[in-house]
């Protein structure tokens, strides 16, 4: 049935259509929770050699497809990968995460920001994109994705993750200007990086605002909101029928400012209870999550009940099934294939418990 659909569930799912059960995938997928990642990350300790060389990236995204058959396969990058092709040096550094080269704190720095040319400076994404395509066929969707504008800026900023944020925070309160100066240049880049991610076959494309929950609500909407607009109406330009997800962490506080952002789908963490989100967001809003990537710490039985009542809540249309955020690394293995394995069944668990 599914098979023979030449359109993949979780694409017409994000399409608006009506599916017969929820797509299901997760964030963060590949990654150190899975021994096949660990081995592989033996071999090559780079992040960046294992994102950026096409053959390895490659296996890296396909091994959850490989070991679990989701309904959506998400390139394996980074939401920093485009960053030295706007002129800003980065590395990923083991259990840290992104450190900048020279965290960018001046308005002569930000003129002196590149534009993008994703072919030129990331050749290996039309490869990497190409091939997944090719591997999964119409039996998966494709996942793109990018870092939105103030998340890029407060790694820019600060030069690496934060507990604070002062730098950029200061830059807001201090140097307005200069900040939004800074947010506009990242998001003309990132909606050529989203273009050029469905031009080369992505499908879905998420947008990760994973820091905006930093923001209270007024300044979300200064500093988060207008660049989020600014990428969506310059991709739907040209590129409408291709959903996009907006993810932002901690997002209680800003979850119908979410749904300002021109985004088809927004994706709700933890922090917010999935029938609040549908209450909160409106009808016409599709939703992803939103199982805590802790319950996958626990029993089978915990995992099975959160799935349920995350299914529930959503409805039985416009949802796709997912964590609220990344699976986190020491998440026992089988938990993470366990929350496949329901989430695909999830219909008949539903019919057997009422
Ligand atoms: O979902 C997937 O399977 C694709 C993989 C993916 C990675 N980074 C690989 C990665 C995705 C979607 C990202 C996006 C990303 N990167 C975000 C947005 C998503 C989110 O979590 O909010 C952010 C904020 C980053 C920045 C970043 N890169 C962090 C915070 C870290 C983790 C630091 C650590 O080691 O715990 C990274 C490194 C990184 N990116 C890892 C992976 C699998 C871990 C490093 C490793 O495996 O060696």
């Amino acid at each position: 049935m599914t098979g023979s659909n030449p359109t993949p569930l979780l694409l017409r799912a994000a399409q608006g259509q009506s599916v017969e059960r929820p797509p299901v995938w997760m964030m963060r997928q590949a990654g150190r929770y899975m021994k096949a990642y660990r081995d592989l990350r033996e071999k090559y300790p780079s992040f960046r050699d294992r994102s950026e060389i096409p053959e390895v990236a490659i296996e890296v995204s396909l091994q959850p497809w490989k070991a679990f058959k989701p309904d959506g396969v998400i390139l394996f990058s980074d939401i920093v990968t485009p960053l030295p092709g706007m002129g800003v040096g980065m590395d990923v550094a083991e259990g840290k995460g992104p450190i900048i080269d020279e965290p960018i704190r001046s308005q002569a720095q930000i003129d002196a920001l590149t534009t993008l040319d994703p072919d030129e400076s990331m050749p290996y994404i039309r490869k990497i994109l190409g091939a997944l395509r090719e591997e999964v066929g119409n039996e998966s969707t494709v996942l793109g994705f990018v870092g939105a504008p103030w998340t890029l800026a407060a790694y820019i900023v600060e030069g690496k993750g934060s507990k604070t944020y002062s730098n950029i925070k200061r830059m807001a309160f201090t140097e307005p200007k200069m900040l939004h100066s800074l947010l506009s240049k990242i998001a003309d880049n990132i909606a050529i990086y989203v273009r050029h991610q469905i031009d080369c076959g992505a499908q879905v494309v998420q947008l990760f605002d994973s820091w905006a929950g930093q923001l209270s609500p007024q300044d979300y909407k200064a500093f988060a909101l207008p660049y989020q607009q600014q990428i969506v109406r310059q991709v739907k330009q040209t590129h409408p029928d291709t959903p996009l997800i907006l993810l932002v962490s901690g997002s209680a506080g800003v979850l119908e400012l979410m749904g300002e952002s021109g985004v088809d789908i927004i994706s709700v963490d933890w922090s917010v209870d999935m029938a609040d989100a549908r209450r909160r967001l409106g009808s016409d809003m599709m939703v992803q999550g939103n199982v805590d990537p802790g319950v996958l710490f626990g029993s089978k039985e915990g995992i099975r009940d959160r799935i349920i009542d995350t299914v529930k809540k959503a409805g039985s249309k416009g949802h796709i099934l997912n964590l609220g955020h990344g699976i986190l690394p020491g998440t026992p293995e089988e938990n993470g294939a366990y929350f496949f394995e329901v989430g695909k069944q999830v219909n008949d668990l539903l019919a057997a418990k009422v």
